[in-house]
């Protein structure tokens, strides 16, 4: 909660865009109007005037009013949006119609709005599938330079204070990347650790999960841990980074100790990288509900501009906390 607060409070003082393609919908509407009235980020909505003011209007949202509303479908520069989509997508094979048409779609109106710098940063996701929101985003935005892969990190923040970094444990990825090869993955650990430095403020411990501790089982699954955790090393040698590990033996002390002698990681670790999407999302789902942890995010890291995806189960709090990261994302820092 502290850690929320604290980086609504740095994003107040960065006075950034965010553009948020699903303004027609009620939470996004009510998130909108609290972003606004709390001074968050000023705001882009996209979708249908008339809608979005009766919805704000039936809801009584009165500050969402000063949001700039841009109808895709009317809008004036659709053309001059058109060309640059053409431009990026031609060798692809896009046609010009096409780009014509796809402009006319709120969620790649939104980051070709980032692209030519009218927005910094995009929250959405609340009423669209995970691979509509980020499909745009990879075409046009693109990862960040040395980086191959976007992923998802939730900033996991448990009940009982013992847990990571006073109570606060990284998962990733736990929203994107299916099934990453060991190269990947290592990107994934590096920016992970990353993305705890700039949010959670911690030094990152980072334990590389499998279903063996230092070679107690044999199978090419557990060889592509221990590949990605020497790359990840090669990478940024100042990591602190151990692999393969079990659960249990990265983050209970006692179990670290006797399966993985003389690791600084083992039972200490603050930082989860999971070994493929199923086992992270599966994991960060399990202990949202049955521990009883509020999971922040998916904080998506990689990309060359923060675009944000909401689960489509979010509350009006989740966009307001997620458009709030975005804009720290945006402002640099994180
Ligand atoms: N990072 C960076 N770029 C990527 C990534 C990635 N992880 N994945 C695909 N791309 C790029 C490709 O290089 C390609 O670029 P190009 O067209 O310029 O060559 C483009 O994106 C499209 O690539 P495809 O392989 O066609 O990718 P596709 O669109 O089929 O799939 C997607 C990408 C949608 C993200 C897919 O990997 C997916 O569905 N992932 C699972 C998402 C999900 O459902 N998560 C769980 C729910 S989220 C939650 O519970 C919080």
């Amino acid at each position: 909660m502290q850690l929320l607060e604290s980086i609504k409070q740095k994003a107040k003082s960065l006075k950034k865009t965010i553009v948020l393609p699903e303004g027609t919908e009620e939470r996004t509407l009510k998130a909108a109007n609290i972003i606004i009235d709390e001074g968050i980020a000023q705001i882009i909505l996209l979708g249908d005037r008339e809608v979005i003011l009766q919805t704000a209007k039936k809801n009584g949202l009165k500050t969402v009013e000063g949001a700039t509303i841009t109808d895709p479908k009317q809008f004036g520069e659709k053309e001059v949006y058109a060309d640059m989509l053409y431009q990026i997508r031609r060798h692809k094979g896009l046609s010009r119609d096409e780009a014509l048409k796809l402009v006319e779609n709120p969620l790649y109106l939104a980051t070709l709005l980032i692209k030519n710098g009218v927005a910094d940063g995009e929250v959405a996701g609340a009423m669209n599938a995970t691979g509509d929101v980020l499909r745009p985003a990879f075409q046009i935005i693109k990862t960040l330079p040395g980086i191959s892969v976007v992923s998802g990190a939730f900033i996991m923040i448990m009940k009982e204070q013992h847990w990571g970094e006073n109570g606060i444990i990284v998962f990733a990825d736990c929203a994107v990347h299916p099934d990453p090869n060991a190269k990947e993955l290592a990107e994934i650990a590096v920016m992970t650790a990353r993305t705890t430095k700039a949010i959670v403020g911690a030094e990152p411990r980072v334990a590389m999960l499998s279903f063996s501790t230092k070679g107690s089982a044999r199978h090419p699954m557990v060889d592509k841990v221990v590949e990605a955790t020497n790359i990840a090393k090669d990478i940024d040698p100042g990591l602190q980074i151990d692999g393969e590990l079990q659960a249990d033996a990265a983050i209970v002390d006692a179990i670290g100790k006797s399966k993985a002698p003389g690791s600084s990681i083992a039972g200490n670790a603050n930082v989860l990288v999971f070994p493929s999407l199923e086992t992270g999302n599966i994991s960060y789902k399990l202990v949202q509900r049955l521990a009883g942890a509020e999971a922040v995010g998916p904080v998506l890291q990689g990309m060359a501009a923060p675009i944000n995806d909401l689960s489509r189960g979010c509350s009006v709090s989740d966009i307001v906390n997620l458009a709030a990261i975005t804009v720290n994302q945006a402002g640099g820092t994180m």
